[in-house]
């Protein structure tokens, strides 16, 4: 997983207190495998706790304010980590927020918002990533975050319908930028028990049956996607591209509904 001299950027990387969300623990993973991360958070602080977690490892990091769903600040942020460490290798797209309903359900405002945050934000980072990766390392490794909502819709049809556009967008890039050495991946996790879950209050029997959903009957955490994120931007992904890898201890398997009729 050698990623010494490798400059990473990671889009949401703080977390609320010590927890450790998706982005948090790409962050900590990338630079435990020698990389120099810059953590962009909305949240200053967020992402300077994640900067103080790695720092305590003796890894190299910086925090950085972004907000990833207007492009000049993409723009800005690009360049705030070409001009802290000297290039760009690496970006995990990780920012992403939730929906809940159907489309006669759902609000005209939130549709966009949410549309803005976990689609137009790729979009914009890729937009300005991707020249300085070409520029300054003479290539690189995308990770885009989706989540097996779009593989498995499940009543939050917005949200479905964000992260199967990320599915298309990762392939897409894939395609587009094979030729300048840059490889684009996509992580789908299954639901993890991260900050933003359990800030929003779940209780034991939710928290069980999330569990109980997984054909291995365990908990998915940040840990989980934070390795996957990692593998794929390693070299040891180098034959990967355009790839979907789930992470969801199986979830995506199984048929309740066929399930309990038989039983
Ligand atoms: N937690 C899950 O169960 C789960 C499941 C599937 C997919 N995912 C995806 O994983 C990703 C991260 O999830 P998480 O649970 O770690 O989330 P999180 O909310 O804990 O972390 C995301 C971070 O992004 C930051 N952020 C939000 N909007 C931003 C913006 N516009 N600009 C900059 N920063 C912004 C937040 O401040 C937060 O610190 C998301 O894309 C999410 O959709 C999560």
């Amino acid at each position: 997983m050698g990623l010494k001299g490798r400059v990473a950027l990671v889009t949401g990387g703080g977390a609320a207190g010590d927890g450790v969300g998706n982005g948090r623990a790409a962050c900590i993973l990338l630079a435990r495998a020698g990389a120099s991360v810059l953590v962009v958070d909305r949240d200053l602080a967020l992402a300077e706790r994640t900067v103080a977690m790695i720092a305590a490892e003796g890894g190299t990091a910086a925090a950085a304010s972004f907000d990833v769903t207007e492009g000049a600040q993409c723009q800005a942020m690009v360049a705030e980590a070409v001009s802290r460490f000297g290039r760009l290798d690496l970006l995990d797209n990780n920012v992403g927020i939730g929906s809940k309903g159907s489309v006669v359900e759902e609000t005209e405002e939130t549709w966009h918002r949410v549309m803005r945050v976990n689609v137009d934000s790729m979009f914009l980072t890729c937009k300005h990533a991707i020249p300085a990766m070409i520029k300054t390392a003479g290539g690189g490794a995308i990770v885009n975050v989706s989540s097996i909502s779009a593989l498995r819709p499940r009543g939050l049809t917005t949200y479905t319908v964000s992260k199967g556009a990320v599915i298309a967008l990762t392939q897409a890039m894939a395609v587009d930028h094979g030729k300048d050495n840059i490889r684009v991946n996509c992580v789908a996790p299954g639901p993890v028990y991260t900050p933003m879950v359990y800030d929003r209050g779940m209780s034991e029997q939710a928290r069980d049956n999330r569990r109980r959903a997984s054909v291995l009957a365990i908990e998915g955490t940040g840990w989980d996607v934070g390795h996957a994120v990692r593998f794929l931007l390693s070299e040891q992904a180098r034959y990967i591209t355009g790839h979907t890898l789930v992470v969801d201890g199986g979830t995506t398997l199984r048929a309740p509904e066929r399930e309990s009729q038989e039983h």
